[in-house]
């Protein structure tokens, strides 16, 4: 299937552009004679060549799926990455530093944007207003502003937006999706979600941008938005108020010694959190050959003073369906995984993944249904290789393959869902700043809705 060149894949890829456009008229490439038709690949530009746009977005999509797609440009702020992300994707295409010549000069079908998270919503909106359809990666953007611009644009184009939440993809996620859909716990009234980053992924974030919170977000927004993502659509249902609370207490300023980065660090041989990335090629190559450029550093000291993100979070969440959600997330764990439970009508459906640990991993995860009265079930969903779970792969086969494929799950997601997940950690933040609970229909003209609009 990978490699099929069949006509039906290659109707359905003339199609998308205006099925995904919404606007049901024949697109340019569909009133191609049969011959034109065989040999049309989507034409892709990437901006943001980083570790994400040159491997899962880059190398990936043109090894699994070239004979569909071409990359026509890649861009990058850094001169120097976008060239070497162009021999490591092993791209045929010309490269830039300025998006907007890109656009000019390759006139794309869709763009890709993996660039720093503040920063998606210039190509979001450059994209669509070009007349690309749009993929992003998650999250969108990182403010409510930037998040109303984005539904404007896409609104005025008629073109469309990917957001990618490969978490959705997990067969361990899909399978507690079908176990809530199927009504085995009844109805779901309230939910406790609590997710753990450990001290070298955890850790991570605090090295790079994602400490920033103009570039970030914060981890509310940065990552939390992949967690109230699977939280909305678990519970098919739209976040309606929030309340959080957060501190940093652990990273940043938090320790008595500080330096810029890892490498030349005089600290290294007492700091526990000491990162030799000059062990790493691939890391070296991307991304410290060329940090002469922007001075970038990946292996960032992540005692910076600086640093001015949440490192403990908590969430409370009213659904506008009345569940009721605690939500945590912690980053120096020693361990990595989450914890989650719905409480339902008729029982209780709970789960405890582990991603990573120091002790040896059973080859599957665990799911456990208890009806009330009744019995209990474990249910065993075993791993699958890949990205994020599996996730990523399962994501892009339905992004680039098969787009018309039916979605039993609804794992597509656009950009009602892509705005609810980064609205919910925007109002967590804001209520944080404020000690105030947050309405999410105070911050963008999205009013949610008991039953998630599909
Ligand atoms: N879905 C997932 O599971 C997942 C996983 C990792 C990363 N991501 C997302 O992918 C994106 C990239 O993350 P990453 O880890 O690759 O980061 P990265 O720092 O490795 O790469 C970001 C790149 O964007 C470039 N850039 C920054 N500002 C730019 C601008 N104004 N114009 C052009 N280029 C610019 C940087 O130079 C860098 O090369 C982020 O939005 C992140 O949230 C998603």
């Amino acid at each position: 299937m990978k490699d099929s060149k069949d006509m039906n894949r290659r109707d359905f890829l003339i199609k998308t552009g205006t099925a995904a456009a919404g606007l049901g008229l024949a697109s340019p490439a569909a009133s191609l004679g049969l011959e034109e038709k065989t040999k049309a690949k989507k034409r892709i530009v990437l901006v943001g060549t980083g570790i994400r746009g040159t491997d899962m977005w880059g190398r990936d999509v043109l090894k699994n799926y070239g004979d569909v797609v071409e990359f026509v440009g890649l861009c990058d702020i850094n001169s120097g990455r976008v060239q070497y992300a162009k021999e490591y994707i092993g791209a045929n295409c010309p490269t830039f530093t300025n998006f907007d010549k890109m656009l000019q000069e390759t006139k794309p079908d869709t763009v890709i944007v993996t660039t720093v998270d503040a920063t998606h919503n210039e190509f979001i909106i450059k994209g669509l207003e070009s007349g690309c359809d749009v993929i992003t990666e998650k999250p969108m953007t990182t403010d409510e502003a930037k998040c109303q611009a984005i539904l404007d644009a896409e609104r005025k184009s008629g073109k469309k937006i990917i957001v990618t939440f490969n978490y959705r993809y997990s067969p361990h996620r899909q399978k507690l999706k079908e176990i809530l859909m199927q009504k085995r716990i009844g109805e779901v009234t309230s939910c406790d979600f609590h997710w753990y980053l450990d001290t070298s992924h955890g850790a991570d974030y605090f090295r790079r941008w994602h400490g920033q919170r103009e570039k970030s977000g914060t981890l509310l927004v940065h990552k939390a938005s992949h967690h109230f993502d699977l939280l909305n659509w678990w519970l098919e249902s739209e976040p309606q108020e929030v309340f959080g609370y957060g501190a940093l207490e652990f990273y940043g300023k938090n320790n008595e010694f500080r330096s810029e980065k890892c490498r030349g660090c005089e600290y290294k041989s007492k700091c526990k959190f000491f990162f030799d990335m000059t062990k790493d090629k691939r890391l070296m190559n991307l991304y410290a050959d060329n940090e002469k450029y922007d001075n970038y550093f990946r292996d960032g000291c992540l005692w910076r003073n600086s640093i001015n993100i949440f490192d403990k979070m908590a969430v409370q969440i009213k659904y506008a369906n009345n569940v009721q959600v605690s939500y945590s997330l912690t980053t120096y764990s020693p361990y990595e995984g989450y914890r989650i439970a719905f409480n339902g009508t008729k029982g209780r459906l709970e789960a405890w993944i582990q991603e990573r640990q120091p002790w040896p991993m059973e080859d599957y995860d665990q799911i456990r249904v208890t009806e009330n009265f009744g019995k209990t079930e474990l249910i065993n969903v075993p791993h699958s290789g890949g990205g994020h779970g599996g996730g990523d792969t399962r994501m892009k086969d339905k992004i680039f393959k098969n787009p018309e494929a039916e979605d039993a799950y609804g794992q597509a997601a656009g950009t009602r869902d892509g705005a609810m997940a980064i609205l919910l950690g925007i109002a967590a933040r804001n209520s944080i700043d404020t000690g105030k609970p947050v309405k999410i229909a105070d911050l963008t003209d999205l009013k949610p809705q008991p039953k998630r609009p599909v």
